[in-house]
């Protein structure tokens, strides 16, 4: 266990004073506003990060007036006041609700007259932060609605600001099309295309740990570096978004966009300095440089996998075929491991296996960088042949942390040797300035800051990647091979060079 000198000081908490707001959120009954948007925001608002003057309103199809969305906002903070109910009331008081109507354009108008009353009432100047929750395929209508409508023409000097969850499209030309759609009515700087893994402090610790170091950048290429593994599995099925999960799979869901964020983070050079423009172009020549997967051979460098029926912690979970909202013959992947190359100087010849699941036994969110072995070993007349190579591990999830293993010396008269790891976990006073991956983006987005956001020649150079593969696997006329796991199992793995399994050991 390490030590952690030099505490951080308040500058690390917060980035000055955020302009008042209107935080609308579209989806505004949906699962994202209740599970994830609602109880980031209170947390945000209990630890008073939030603007002094804001109001938020939720805005979806569904008639429900203020009384009925408070109730149900006030149902998403269950658990969350710790004894300080006060607080919540507080904060439910600054909650609102207006239904539209994605048929009737003038509902969005009278969504703006509604909300600029609200504003005045308020004395709030007119700044507004929308956030797309909602189903992908609405993106663009949503955009037309809301940019044509008079909720965004901004006050003087106030400022409007769009949120775009994730998948950005379904393939190149639908991100392409969506992009074209969104520059008609904002600008880039106004739009925030989210990934929430980019807020995780885990990950933003990534180009921490690489570029305020010195002893680890040498070692980080294809000299000392043997493969690299990136891992998302989760434990969790696809609970009640079957209808969507049809659509997107594990390589919409997941590979497109937060695990090749996580690949550009470990690979990516360093940027000349820490500004958003240069952070992202150092990631966009990441995906610039991915080796396509030759289709004649996906199978050798691609493995998809479905979960079946199986255990989770003992209890029986119902397979992903019988999941509501899912076809009974569906051949929607719900796991795909990968085999990828970067055609650089960095990194070639490296291979990065991405790997993402769910109902796999358990949740686990790591990259591990595993070293080469020694070039020679003068121990091999005592040891024999095999000493194990050092291992970096960065765990994102559950546990936040940074392990290194090495090689030691058991102690006692024999030369013998076990593999002990020296851990970095965040812990102390670090801990309690945490902020929760949706906290970060929404304060980001208040902020106008877009580094932790994707790029759309980012967006479209991971489609160019990918959608090549998901053509080739959707093509009913040759089907791929899909393996069924139980669920609870870690699905079908990579046998390649016998390199990938290691990751769960
Ligand atoms: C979301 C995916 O973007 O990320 C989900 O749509 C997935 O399917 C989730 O469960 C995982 O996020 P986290 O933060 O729990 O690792």
């Amino acid at each position: 266990m390490m030590q952690n000198q030099g505490a951080a000081g308040p500058s690390c908490v917060l980035e000055g004073p955020l302009d008042p707001c209107s935080i609308i959120i579209f989806g505004g009954t949906g699962d994202l506003a209740t599970r994830k948007l609602i109880p980031a925001l209170f947390k945000l608002y209990a630890n008073q990060a939030l603007p002094e003057d804001f109001l938020i309103a939720g805005c979806g199809r569904t008639r429900l007036d203020d009384t009925k969305y408070k109730k149900k906002a006030e149902e998403a903070l269950a658990g969350l006041h710790k004894g300080d109910s006060g607080k919540i009331s507080d904060f439910l008081a600054l909650i609102h609700y207006h239904s539209v109507d994605f048929d009737e354009p003038a509902s969005f108008d009278s969504l703006a007259d509604w909300l600029s009353d609200l504003e005045e009432k308020k004395g709030l100047s007119g700044n507004r932060l929308l956030y797309f929750a909602l189903p992908p395929a609405l993106y663009a209508r949503a955009a037309r609605l809301t940019g044509s409508s008079r909720l965004c023409r901004p006050k003087k000097d106030g400022w409007i600001r769009l949120v775009v969850e994730k998948p950005f499209g379904r393939d190149l030309d639908s991100a392409r099309e969506l992009d074209e759609v969104l520059h008609q009515f904002f600008k880039e700087d106004q739009i925030f295309r989210i990934d929430h893994y980019l807020a995780k402090e885990t990950v933003q610790n990534i180009l921490i740990f690489r570029f305020a170091n010195s002893i680890f950048e040498p070692l980080w290429n294809r000299r000392y570096v043997d493969y690299i593994d990136i891992t998302a599995a989760e434990s969790i099925g696809i609970g009640n978004r079957g209808s969507y999960y049809e659509e997107a799979g594990v390589l919409r869901d997941m590979f497109q966009n937060h695990m090749m964020q996580l690949l550009a983070l470990i690979a990516m050079e360093p940027p000349a300095s820490f500004e958003t423009s240069m952070v992202r172009r150092e990631k966009i020549k990441v995906f610039q440089a991915l080796r396509h997967i030759p289709l004649e051979r996906i199978k050798d460098f691609l493995k998809l996998g479905q979960y079946g029926p199986g255990l989770i912690d003992g209890s029986p979970v119902p397979g992903y075929r019988q999941e509501s909202g899912v076809k009974p013959d569906s051949r929607v992947p719900t796991y795909a491991s990968m085999e990828l190359y970067l055609d650089n100087w960095r990194w070639q010849g490296v291979p990065f296996y991405v790997t993402s699941g769910k109902r796999m036994p358990q949740k686990m969110t790591r990259i591990s960088i595993q070293f080469k072995e020694v070039p020679h070993s003068m121990f091999r007349n005592v040891l024999g042949e095999h000493i194990m190579a050092n291992r970096l591990v960065i765990d994102i999830a559950p546990e936040e942390k940074i392990s290194l293993t090495f090689q030691a010396k058991v102690p006692g008269p024999r030369i013998c040797l076990y593999s002990v790891t020296m851990d970095f976990a965040y812990e102390g006073p670090g801990k309690a300035m945490l902020l929760d991956a949706y906290e970060k983006v929404l304060i980001d987005c208040m902020q106008g800051d877009q580094m932790l956001f994707w790029h759309q020649e980012g967006v479209e150079r991971c489609w160019a990647f990918l959608t090549p593969i998901l053509q080739r696997i959707e093509d009913p006329s040759s089907p791929c091979s899909l393996e069924i796991y139980k669920a609870g199992t870690w699905g079908p793995g990579f046998s390649r060079h016998g390199k990938a399994s290691s990751q769960h050991s």
